[in-house]
């Protein structure tokens, strides 16, 4: 594992003033305008969303023909459906007649959308099947190829998780995701007969700012104080929780991971005794199989840690004790929208999906013993950086130089240290650059992208 050395660059040079990374001092600062300005928030949909690969969905969300589903992404309402020759597309979801939303339902099957408005009908290929009263239109078929459905301008899928773009230009989805893609397919590879969500999708919305789920995520500092429940919880059921042996590292362009070995169980892959004595002799024989199917040194390494991986903007892959895949929709500044999934080996015992899904539930899930923490921490941030809005004095400043002295003496960061958050805000202050007018924003348009 090598880590990407820090850009020790001056708050200009990350492109953002938002952002105050002193190398003398071994400070960084984030100014709190980040989380609260509606500009800040413009910016982003402009310089993020609009032009980075954006996470969309596992295929196995759609397994059969004709299956979709609805979901918005960077504000933009989408298709993501399987056509009947079970290729995956992904439409904007507007009629191309006059714009009206084409697919009103959540998901479904179909061979056709037909739009309620006028009834123009299109084929789940994107083609236009029909229109009332055709013979009013110009002849020719160029009009009617004309009128197809809107496709995503980019669609990528590394291991099944499905990325769209919406700027033509962005590089190559491996590019993009560069060191994390192989952290996906470590966890794509735990199944022997391959990985695949459950239907079902855990949908909440939280009053914070996007960033603040990203932080959380990365932020192995809370662990042991916010979660003292779980954490207690864990205790006396005979497994104990150390934050020794825990490290962040930044694998480039914004996304970053935690690999937690002293975190907790991992079903099928590491016994605790709260998983109960059958799923201790089938932990053994599944990490004989892991072994023999991808080598023991690939599987010690897919297996012997817990991970939290962070793809840049949207995608948040927990491969903990059960395994979670969470995608992040910012609505407006103070507001985010989040939708979880359940990725579980396909073809496993009933019996181990049931213990997953309590696993996962007591943990990670909107009603265990870890999210609704997490959801209160960042929405008192939200509420709390309201206190110094606009004071001088180096009020309105949120500070994450844990860890700066030994990001800066090359030393590998711990995951309870706050190296895994800096590697994400340097990342975004190139992207979104300067943001003209918002206080402590700096003042001129151009800042470095
Ligand atoms: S807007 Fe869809 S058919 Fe007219
Ligand atoms: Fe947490």
């Amino acid at each position: 594992m090598t880590t990407t050395l820090p850009d020790r660059g001056t708050p200009m040079a990350l492109g953002n003033s938002l952002i105050a990374q002193d190398w003398e001092a071994l400070t960084f600062k984030v100014h709190r305008s980040a989380y609260r300005e509606p500009a800040v928030f413009a910016r982003e949909r402009d310089r993020i969303w609009n032009h980075s690969w954006l996470y969309l969905g596992h295929e196995t969300e759609i397994p059969e023909p004709g299956d979709f589903k609805t979901r918005t992404l960077g504000g933009r309402p989408l298709i993501f459906v399987r056509d009947s020759a079970g290729t995956v597309q992904v439409y904007l979801n507007a009629c191309p007649h006059r714009g009206t939303i084409l697919c009103r339902e959540t998901e479904g099957r179909t061979k056709l959308f037909q739009c309620f408005y006028h009834a123009w009908t299109f084929r789940n290929s994107g083609e236009l099947a029909s229109l009332p009263d055709g013979s009013a239109y110009p002849p020719g078929s160029d009009f009617v190829d004309s009128l197809a459905l809107r496709r995503v301008p980019r669609l990528g899928i590394h291991e099944g998780f499905v990325f769209i773009s919406f700027d033509p230009g962005v590089p190559e989805l491996l590019d993009h995701l560069g060191a994390a893609a192989d952290y996906i397919s470590m966890t794509a590879s735990i199944g022997p007969q391959g990985m695949t969500t459950l239907p079902g999708v855990q949908k909440y919305s939280v009053r914070g700012n996007w960033k603040l789920a990203v932080e959380n995520a990365m932020d192995g500092y809370h662990f042991a104080p916010t979660h003292n429940t779980f954490v207690g919880y864990l205790r006396e059921t005979g497994f104990a929780v150390t934050d020794e042996d825990q490290y962040a590292y930044d694998l480039g362009d914004g996304h970053g991971l935690l690999i937690l070995t002293g975190h907790n169980g991992r079903i099928g892959m590491i016994w605790e005794p709260r998983f109960g004595e059958p799923e201790r002799e089938r932990t053994e024989a599944k990490r004989a199989e892991m072994s023999a199917r991808l080598g023991a040194a690939r599987a010690a390494r897919v297996a012997d840690a817990s991970r939290i991986l962070y793809v840049f903007p949207n995608l948040l892959l927990f491969d903990l004790e059960a395994l979670t895949i969470r995608q992040l929709e910012p609505v407006d500044a103070g507001v985010t929208d989040v939708r979880a999934w359940q990725f579980v080996e396909s073809g496993e015992p009933d019996s181990v999906r049931a213990l997953r899904l309590k696993t996962m539930a007591s943990f990670v899930g909107p009603g265990g013993l870890a999210t609704p923490d997490d959801i209160e921490a960042y929405e008192a941030v939200q509420r709390g950086v309201q206190a110094t809005a606009g004071l001088d004095g180096g009020l309105d400043w949120s500070d994450m130089s844990r860890g700066m002295a030994d990001e800066a003496a090359g030393r590998q960061g711990r995951s309870i240290d706050e190296g895994a958050m800096r590697s994400f805000w340097r990342h975004w202050s190139r992207v979104v650059g300067e943001v003209p007018g918002v206080p402590g924003g700096g003042g001129t348009e151009g800042g470095q992208v």
